[in-house]
């Protein structure tokens, strides 16, 4: 399987550019006024034992706007001298602390290679911001990620409180930019796009490689490594969320994370599992019978998802609602759960949202937007009204059907027991047709049978 990722090794998308970055940031102050001060934030590290940490992963926003990725970081923009000053608090050079932890690139590092006008030291932080704060009446801050930050902004607030009694200065006021940053992260760029097609190769490579090694007797974990593995090999960061891998009526669990079970032969596995690249997640599910080749009773349902899905990606087109996808696949899902005999009710009924019983067997979402955070920011419903698609959006079509026999609350048809399937894409939304994103990874039940288990 090792071979499929030097295929890849090579054709790495070049990274985000630094003039790009300053795009983004530019984009932002557009919407912003002198006197406004944004603060991002990037959240400490996590202590797992003693002196060992979690693995970091920064915030998405801190990613998007400087491109910084390590911790400790505060990212701040504010208007001085009649421009907009970038400015970046990182980890100081530490020669000690380096010794043991890695290199960092400092101050001098920061500015010299970062898309920023100023770097300082974050043992610095408090001095800068209190003088950036005396000059805002405006502070654009997503409170909740550094209590210490938090609790400077609230000094202040409550000086110019105090002030504003003696002096008449003031107001500060506290504005949370999280909306208007994920407006610009909505629509991905060209470069993103690249990002964001590696993570989906990688992925889908990864998933063949799950398949290929597939047989009765395998451990969950172990195609789980199988993923992760050459998530890894491939030069990804790893996952971009946690693999679900469930066998039989594991898959009927929508967020299965054991993956401790012995695949058995007859039943179908779920995979869902996706790389992240320079921060870009992919997300992918793909289902396969343990011993290679469907039932007919597998294939009904499989092929049923595919059609839901086939039919709900090519709504996935510029000017429709966001949520075209979803009404597209539970159409045709009620319709062919009845055909299968398994909903006695008319069409209307099956897909009414409270006594329809579509959702006994789907009860989840067609999809969501995904980019630096796997479910990625952007409201759905601005003013109430469901967005419309526009070009360079990216959502997941991932569609599913489960019939859990352990279920109480269900009379699950014996014919489809413990059988989970839920086929999962990456969706680029262009000026033209639906594109893709995942497109490598098999999902007709012809490629899927002769793959699976053909490392054996
Ligand atoms: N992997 C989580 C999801 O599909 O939304
Ligand atoms: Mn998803
Ligand atoms: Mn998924």
């Amino acid at each position: 399987m090792y071979d499929a990722a030097l295929e890849l090794i090579g054709s790495e998308p070049q990274p985000i550019s630094n003039d790009e970055y300053r795009r983004r940031v530019d984009r932002l102050t557009s919407q912003m006024r002198p006197g406004d001060l944004l603060i991002v934030p990037a959240s400490n590290t996590a202590v797992h034992s003693n002196d060992v940490h979690y693995p970091y992963r920064t915030q998405s926003d801190m990613l998007y706007l400087a491109g910084w990725d390590e911790p400790e970081a505060v990212f701040t923009v504010h208007h001085q001298e009649g421009k907009w000053i970038s400015t970046l608090f990182v980890q100081p050079k530490d020669t000690l602390k380096e010794i043991w932890e890695g290199r960092r690139p400092g101050t001098e590092g920061a500015l010299a290679d970062w898309p920023i006008d100023a770097a300082h030291s974050s043992h610095e932080l408090e001095d800068h911001l209190q003088a950036m704060l005396s000059d805002a009446s405006r502070v654009l801050l997503r409170t909740g990620i550094r209590s210490e930050i938090d609790q400077l902004v609230v000094n202040a607030l409550e000086r110019r409180d105090r002030a504003r009694q003696h002096f008449g200065s003031g107001p500060i006021t506290i504005e949370d930019p999280s909306a208007r940053i994920a407006e610009l992260r909505l629509r991905k760029s060209a470069a993103e796009i690249a990002q964001m097609r590696f993570a989906s190769d990688v992925s889908s490579i990864a998933h063949v490689a799950a398949m290929r090694n597939t047989k009765p007797g395998r451990m969950e974990y172990q195609l789980q490594a199988t993923i992760e593995g050459f998530f890894s090999y491939a030069g990804t960061s790893g996952w971009a969320y946690p693999s679900i891998v469930g066998c039989g009526d594991n898959a009927t669990v929508l967020h299965y994370h054991q993956n401790n079970d012995v695949c058995q032969d007859g039943e179908v596995i779920l995979i869902d599992a996706g790389a992240e690249y320079r921060g870009y997640a992919a997300d992918i599910t793909r289902s396969w019978p343990i011993n290679g080749i469907f039932t007919d009773a597998q294939k009904e349902i499989y092929q049923l998802v595919l059609d839901a899905q086939l039919a709900a990606i090519d709504k996935c087109r510029v000017g429709l609602p966001y949520n075209a996808p979803h009404d597209e696949a539970r159409l045709v899902l009620a319709q062919g759960l009845i055909d299968l005999g398994v909903i006695n009710q008319t069409l209307e009924e099956a897909l009414d949202m409270e006594t329809g019983e579509l959702k006994k067997w789907y009860m989840h979402n067609t999809g969501h937007w995904i980019g630096l955070d796997v479910h990625d920011v952007g409201v759905y419903k601005p003013n109430g009204e469901p967005r419309l698609l526009e070009e360079g959006m990216v959502m997941t079509v991932e569609p599913g059907l489960y019939f859990g026999a352990w279920r109480p609350d269900v009379d699950c048809p014996e014919r489809y027991a413990d059988l989970g399937v839920r086929i999962e894409d990456d969706v680029l939304v262009t000026s033209g047709n639906p594109d893709v994103l995942t497109s490598a990874c098999p999902k007709t039940i012809e490629d899927i049978e002769s793959i699976t288990g053909q490392s054996f």
